[in-house]
């Protein structure tokens, strides 16, 4: 479980300070889906980075499993917005770095990775180099990357918002049978209102500029058969653009 109470993160700098967050309380449960949307600018990486234990500097409490969050301790999935992939490590190292920091290396199984990568497509490229790679290969690298830390949690800063979205649907679908499969607790980073609908059991809408949430929904879509082509899934994507239309067009006329 990831509990996140009462958040709030402040950038200082010599003559000013900016409150990125603030307030921020979410709870998602073992195994669960947060998604969160919100315009660029309104703290969704900030967010994902506390939970990451990258910015250590903040008010309120973040709790992994019942414990503060400590990179140290728990094994934190992160895929940063740009993949995060070494460019001078081969595929294969890229995948196994992580493993090799965090686990044992005796204990790491070669089968698993295999597996991984074919389930993923890309068990020829292993010897490559990320540059010899598409933007679409890229990705499934880095997701192949935090599935193979086994993590106790999984934070996605908009993975596959680069993509075209033909490829983007199928990467969504690639990471879901991966989620359900190692039923991992995440919370997932996007702008677009669709992948959010998607992916996240509930969706966290977040305000335009005063750094806190606007609204938390359940989505009783999540996790239905081919809900794409069902035309409540066409219905709600509607109303949750309504939504998060007029909360960000009132924040701009603030
Ligand atoms: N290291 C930093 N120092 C100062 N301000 C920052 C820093 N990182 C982010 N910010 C500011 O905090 C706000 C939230 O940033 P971020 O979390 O990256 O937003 P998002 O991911 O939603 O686009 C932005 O206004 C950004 O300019
Ligand atoms: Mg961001």
């Amino acid at each position: 479980m990831i509990s996140i109470e009462n958040l709030s993160v402040k950038y200082k700098s010599d003559s000013d300070v900016y409150t990125a967050l603030s307030g921020i309380s979410l709870v998602i449960p073992d195994g669960g889906t947060l998604a969160v949307i919100g315009p660029s600018g309104c703290g969704k990486s900030t967010l994902l980075k506390v939970v990451a234990g990258l910015i250590p500097d903040f008010e309120g409490s973040v709790q992994i499993s019942g414990e503060d969050v400590n990179p140290k301790k728990q094994t934190i999935g992160f895929m940063p917005q740009n993949y995060g992939l070494l460019p001078w490590r081969t595929v294969y190292d890229n995948i196994r770095l992580g493993m090799k920091i965090k686990r044992d290396p005796e204990l790491l199984d070669r089968n698993v990775l295999k597996k991984l990568m074919r389930q993923l497509g890309i068990e020829g490229l292993g010897h490559r180099y990320p540059n010899e790679l598409s933007g679409g290969q890229q990705q499934r690298v880095a997701l192949a990357r935090v599935f193979a830390l086994q993590p106790d949690v999984l934070l996605m800063d908009e993975p596959f918002s680069a993509l075209d979205a033909i490829t983007r649907e199928e990467m969504q679908d690639i990471f879901l049978r991966l989620w359900r499969k190692f039923n991992v607790s995440t919370i997932f980073v996007t702008h677009y209102v669709e992948e959010a609908l998607y992916l996240g059991q509930k969706i966290a809408v977040l305000s335009a500029n005063t750094g806190n949430i606007s609204k938390i929904i359940d989505n009783p879509l999540f996790g239905g058969k081919d809900i794409r082509q069902d035309p409540e899934f066409f219905a709600m994507s509607l109303k949750l653009k309504n939504v998060i239309k007029k909360d960000w067009n009132q924040a701009w006329e603030n």
